[in-house]
């Protein structure tokens, strides 16, 4: 568990390559990105970094304040530089399963606003196919129920409500989180976000598909960053 954490935490600064003074950057959510979030905050105070953030939760807000990264909101911008994230799976075309930490819902909003997308991993998280981590998909608690019913459906899987103790988690937008056990079989991401998106109770899926430019993976070999080679980032 210490080698991960360790991982994690070079991943997570050698993002910090990416950013440059001046720039708008997303603040990703998560344990690797949280890494890139207080180097960012060292590099300002110690290395004249000057920059702004847009949060992606909560969470991720108040440690922003905490190192003191100042903060605007997406409507004060006109889009933003760069964002630095986690990911729960990556797969060879750079597709991305994100919700492991129930913020997919502002995470893609903030995904969409940037002009580039830098994902923070360690190795657990490349796959050939996305599907072995369950894909988070944030639903109304209006009617949660049907909308489970329906995503089994679709899916063709089990579909969970995400509990945190004897509730439902509630994500920072006041909904739930659906968990669909689909399995290793995500061949089509682009198809299925669509698919998902048609059922009115669904208010976001983790399918992040064609926004991630790079990945920057830690791995017992060391850390190296791998370019999509069809992205918006060159080296
Ligand atoms: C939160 C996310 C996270 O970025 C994802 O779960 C990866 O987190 P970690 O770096 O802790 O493994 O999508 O909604």
């Amino acid at each position: 568990m210490a080698d991960v954490e360790a991982l994690k935490k070079k991943a997570g600064i050698e993002a910090c390559q990416f950013v440059k003074s001046g720039m708008k950057v997303g603040l990703g959510t998560g344990s690797t990105v949280k890494h890139t979030v207080i180097e960012l905050g060292r590099r300002m105070a110690e290395e004249g970094l000057e920059i702004v953030g847009v949060p992606t939760s909560l969470a991720t807000e108040k440690l922003a304040i905490e190192v003191g990264i100042p903060l605007v909101e997406l409507s004060e911008i006109d889009g933003l530089d760069i964002v630095i994230d986690g990911a729960d799976e990556y797969d060879p075309d750079f597709q991305l399963i994100k919700g492991g930490g129930a913020a997919l819902l502002r995470e893609k909003i903030v995904a969409q606003e940037s002009s580039s997308m830098v994902v923070v991993a360690d190795d657990r998280k490349r796959v050939d196919t996305l599907g072995a981590f369950p894909l988070p998909i944030e639903v109304t608690p209006f009617s949660h129920e049907a909308t489970v019913r329906a995503l089994s459906r679709l899916l063709d899987c089990r579909v969970n409500i995400r509990m945190a103790g004897d509730g439902p988690v509630v994500t920072d937008n006041g909904n739930m989180i659906a968990d669909a056990h689909t399995g290793p079989k995500i061949t089509d991401p682009n198809s299925l976000e669509t698919q998902i998106l048609q059922i009115a109770g669904v208010v976001q899926v983790g399918l992040f598909n064609n926004m991630c430019d790079a990945v920057v993976l830690a791995g017992s070999d060391g850390v190296q960053t791998v370019l999509n080679p069809k992205g918006r980032l060159t080296s």
